[in-house]
């Protein structure tokens, strides 16, 4: 738990001091601006990268070519009070020097950044993190994180991220630990604690700022930045709880999101960002806008202009404004025309400084140095920690016939462009990422001496068939390129595209046993590579270790664990597909009149929850107890294979009525257990009464009545342990 101080009377002395200038310069965040080689925009830069008429390896020649314009004239006038985006000590020092020694007040910046998944350490993508379903993995992580982003001179990161996410079509899924409700919470907390440590003032702690707040992963058809319409019931039981577990947890920054929910934008959501989160759930940190956002509201069509969206968001609670310039351009003018009261600019700059005073800013402003991140960076121990993650992340889809794991002398053909390509290794938001730090697949099959040989993407058809011949499995690395999920990635389409499938056709076509590797930031669509391929593993978008990772548990050196924390659907159209779903009056069935589609199936390629092992587990002695604190749970777990492994053992519950339809399923309790071959652990869980609770039609909340079914296994998929009456 966070150590907290209170420095209330001295931000009170330091805001009594300032001018409404200097108080609005504190909420103003900018980042570098481009200047000099080329004469396009950024923005233009970027979509010419995107849509392919440049280069990734051009755009990053350009980029570090770039001079940037760091504002230096505002900000020795006192109108910044933080950056985004600069990551890097020597330039973070030189700046936070002119905001020390050279404004009049010499409040220290604030650094914020998005070091989503590590910083130089690229540890696999969130999405892929969850599936380790490991606490103590999520925040050691996010500590290696901060460690690093901290030497960097960062202070704040924009992460975790908590967005249930239940269309697989939305790109951001990638970003977040997927479509439950429960695991989103504990993903977020373990990050938080990770990333701030028990005490916010030490040189290697960050703040966490969660995000985005709320309901961000809800966006229609899936579709980044699109509305969000939902019941109040369903935002408070589905979307809610995870901001509120990592408020719990002591974060000390939330970004309201880029969406609007049933109407309005989040940035000027008064409801949110008072109601809900500084007066019910006690929150006394920093509200940060995502970036641009206040001026959108304008889009959005809420505010005629940028100084009505100003002011809206900043009466709604919006402390600081992300690069949007509205504050800066707009406040003093609504300040002194009593449109925005004095007061509340001081609540908003007083939020600010706050954070920087936990932060221990104002003693310390200089929280590193170019030594200190040189010597942090990408450390031995941090690399042995993403190889970990990344093998915990990794989830086991099929394996016939044991295929898996490779014997020391079967002959390996391994195919795909993702298998050499180490800048792929990251996945989106990787914004401290080196390719070269990337270890691929085929740096990783030439350094175990194997019988192996690589047929690139430009080999012919002669080349393909040749290395079929003489191999005894073919390895097939497809999936997603980075740029396809994560922000403004969303696709209509989640299947493996065609040219992949054609490869994966062919190499069928050979009759030898096919092994696909999937590296990807959502799930895929993908019934024909089920069927065409003999073993399936996904190993997302892994991290700098990936092909380390990969070959660990190709060659069988660890037994795969993770389990899928969202559903794989086995069409598009199914989307959004989650197994938290109700029921409705005519379940989906063989019948005619059913909840189903005509032309796809009602099940989901692999379930929630769902992942293979080298070994296999037995679930018995399922047995449910109504006890005064909770329902007891038991239920025996045996190692039936010849392996050492580990197992992740899920609770379920269904409430059989209520005064709202309940779900079919709801996540209630996790553990992640190890069993030798051959062993037996007893697992007990306990689901306290209070968590069975819901909202009725009324918006009261009410607490679980009748029959709760109870399931309990390896997946959502798990059978009736019993039964409790209530
Ligand atoms: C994203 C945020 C991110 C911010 C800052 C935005 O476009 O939505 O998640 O933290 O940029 O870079």
């Amino acid at each position: 738990m966070i150590m907290k101080r209170d420095y209330e009377s001295r931000i009170q002395k330091l805001l009594s001091r300032m001018t409404i200038e200097e108080k609005i310069g504190q909420l103003q965040q900018c980042g570098p601006s481009l200047v000099g080689a080329f004469d396009v925009s950024f923005e233009e830069l970027l979509n010419m990268m995107f849509d392919g008429r440049i280069s990734q390896e051009e755009f990053g020649r350009l980029m570090s070519t770039a001079e940037q314009d760091y504002h230096e004239e505002d900000l020795r006038a006192g109108r910044i009070g933080s950056y985004n985006g600069v990551g890097d000590a020597a330039t973070a020092n030189r700046l936070q020097k002119i905001a020390v020694e050279e404004t009049r007040l010499g409040i220290p910046l604030l650094f914020g950044y998005d070091v989503i998944h590590g910083f130089r350490t690229v540890m696999p993508i969130p999405l892929a993190e969850s599936c380790a379903w490991e606490p103590e993995l999520w925040e050691k992580t996010g500590r290696i994180a901060a460690k690093e982003a901290t030497a960097a001179g960062i202070h704040m990161t924009f992460a975790p991220m908590v967005d249930v996410a239940r269309d697989a079509r939305w790109g951001r899924i990638s970003e977040g630990a997927g479509e439950d409700v429960l695991l989103n919470g504990a993903y977020g907390a373990a990050k938080v604690r990770g990333f701030q440590s028990d005490d916010l003032s030490r040189e290697n702690a960050m703040a966490a700022c969660v995000k985005h707040f709320a309901a961000y992963g809800a966006g229609e058809a899936g579709r980044d930045y699109n509305r969000v319409d939902m019941s109040l019931q369903r935002l408070w039981e589905e979307y809610l709880p995870p901001y509120k577990a990592c408020v719990d947890a002591g974060a000390r920054a939330v970004m309201p999101a880029f969406n609007d929910i049933n109407g309005l934008p989040c940035s000027v959501n008064r409801w949110l960002l008072r109601d809900i989160l500084r007066e019910k759930w006690g929150f006394n940190g920093m509200v940060i806008s995502d970036a641009n956002a206040i001026a959108e509201c304008v889009n959005h069509g809420i505010a005629a202009d940028r100084k009505e969206a100003a002011r809206q968001a900043i009466l709604a609670g919006m402390d600081m404004d992300m690069t949007s310039n509205s504050y800066i351009e707009c406040l003093q003018e609504l300040v002194e025309s009593g449109e925005v009261p004095e007061y509340v600019l001081d609540e908003a700059a007083g939020d600010v400084l706050r954070l920087k005073f936990e932060l221990g800013l104002f003693d310390h402003p200089y929280r590193t140095t170019a030594d200190r991140e040189q010597n942090t960076l990408l450390r031995p121990e941090y690399r042995a920690v993403a190889r970990e993650a990344a093998i915990k992340s990794t989830v086991l889809l099929k394996n016939d016939n044991n295929i898996l794991p490779l014997k020391r002398e079967t002959r390996v053909a391994l195919f795909g462009a993702l298998a050499a390509d180490k800048g792929q290794m990251t996945g989106a938001w990787a914004v401290g990422a080196k390719a070269e730090d990337c270890v691929s697949m085929v740096e990783a099959f030439a350094a175990r001496g194997l019988c192996w040989r690589y047929c690139g993407p430009d080999a012919d058809e002669a080349a393909l068939q040749a290395a079929a011949e003489t191999s005894d499995v073919l390895v097939a690395a497809v999936g997603e390129m980075k740029e396809e999920s994560g922000e403004a990635a969303s696709r209509a389409d989640i299947t493996v595209n065609a040219e992949q499938m054609t490869l994966i056709r062919k190499l069928a076509s050979t009759g030898k046993p096919v092994i696909v590797v999937l590296f990807n930031g959502r799930p895929l669509a993908i019934p024909e590579l089920h069927e065409l391929a003999a073993a399936v593993v996904e190993a997302w978008h892994p991290g700098v270790e990936a092909g380390n990772a990969i070959l660990d548990i190709l060659c069988g050196d660890v037994n795969p664990s993770g389990k899928l924390t969202a559903t794989f659907p086995a069409a598009t159209g199914q989307c959004p597909m989650y197994y938290a779903h109700i029921n409705t009056g005519r379940p989906g069935g063989k019948s005619k009149f059913t909840s189903k589609y005509l032309d796809a199936p009602i099940e989901p390629l692999y379930p929630f929850g769902y992942g293979l092992s080298y070994t296999t587990y037995a679930y018995t002695g399922r047995k449910v107890e109504k006890r005064e604190d909770g329902i007891h749970v038991f239920v025996s777990v045996t190692n039936t294979g010849g392996r050492d492994g580990e197992e992740i053992v899920q609770c379920y519950i269904q409430q059989m009525t209520g005064r709202r339809v309940r779900p079919v399923r709801q996540l209630k309790d996790f553990t992640k257990i190890s069993l030798k071959a051959g062993e037996t652990k007893m697992v007990t869980f306990v689901i306290p009464y209070a968590g069975l609770s819901y909202y009725d039609w009324e918006m009261k909340e009410v607490p679980g009545e009748g029959i709760v079914k109870i399931y309990v296994g390896g997946d959502s998929q798990a059978e009736l342990a019993g039964q409790a009456a209530l």
